[in-house]
């Protein structure tokens, strides 16, 4: 009984107070890597070619996500070749910096929210892990609020095609109805949240 004792405190112990797996970013190192990213994903309006959609706002999206997003198209779970060829060029540690340089942006605007009068009740299924302003409540998963209308329509078809490997969004994605995708789009991009960072 003793020994099943502290075996379960030693288990709360580590879950409890085990350091995080993941090393802390260094924002002034991935300032300097996220000045060419900023060539892109710093421009109003620019656009990805074919399909044609506006380059996603990186300012003040979540770390934890874009580790992930960038991991992915590192290792081959997403496809986008500018962006694999970017992606193959940084190492763990530059993902982990250039991810919190990039979440530090925008940062209060991104905290507050707020949802400029616009509202879709279909939303509401997506609160549970985007947020209720659609800023994540989750450093893994992305915050919607402010991103490109475009992009977010994007993003939705590749779930829903399979393109994009994330079981999770996936499965969400094959519950919307085909005529609310625009409309989710729509709403998300409305609030108030990311924004298009300009290199320094
Ligand atoms: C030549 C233009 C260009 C450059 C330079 C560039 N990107 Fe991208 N980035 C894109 C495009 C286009 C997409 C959308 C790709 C897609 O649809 O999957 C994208 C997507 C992303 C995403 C996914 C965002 C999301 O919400 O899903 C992340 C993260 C990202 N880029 C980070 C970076 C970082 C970090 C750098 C610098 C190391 C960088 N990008 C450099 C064009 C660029
Ligand atoms: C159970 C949690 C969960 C729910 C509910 C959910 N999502 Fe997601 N969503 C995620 C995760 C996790 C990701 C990141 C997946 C990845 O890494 O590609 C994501 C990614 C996304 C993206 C991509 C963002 C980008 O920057 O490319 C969009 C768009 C999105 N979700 C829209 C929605 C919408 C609209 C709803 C409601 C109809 C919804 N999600 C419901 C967990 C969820």
């Amino acid at each position: 009984m003793k020994i099943v004792a502290s075996a379960a405190t030693l288990l709360i112990a580590t879950l409890f107070f085990a350091p995080p797996a993941a090393a802390e970013g260094d924002i002034e190192v991935g300032k300097k890597i996220a000045y060419t990213c900023l060539g892109c994903h710093g421009i109003d309006g620019y656009r990805n070619a074919y399909p044609s959609y506006r380059v996603p706002k990186l300012g003040g999206q979540k770390a934890g996500y874009l580790e992930i997003a960038l991991k992915g198209y590192r290792d081959g779970t997403r496809e986008h070749p500018t962006m694999v060829g970017q992606a193959k060029s940084l190492s763990d540690q530059d993902i982990v910096d250039v991810a919190a340089y990039l979440a530090t942006l925008g940062a209060e605007t991104v905290a507050a929210g707020g949802t400029e009068g616009a509202s879709f009740d279909k939303a509401a299924t997506c609160a549970a892990c985007h947020g209720a302003n659609g800023i994540s409540i989750n450093a893994a998963w992305p915050t919607l609020a402010g991103q490109h209308e475009d992009y977010l329509l994007n993003s939705l078809k590749q779930y829903r095609d399979g393109t994009r490997g994330d079981p999770v969004m996936t499965a969400q994605a094959a519950l919307i109805a085909e005529e609310d995708l625009a409309k989710l789009a729509f709403y998300f991009s409305r609030l108030d949240g990311l924004e298009t960072t300009k290199p320094e």
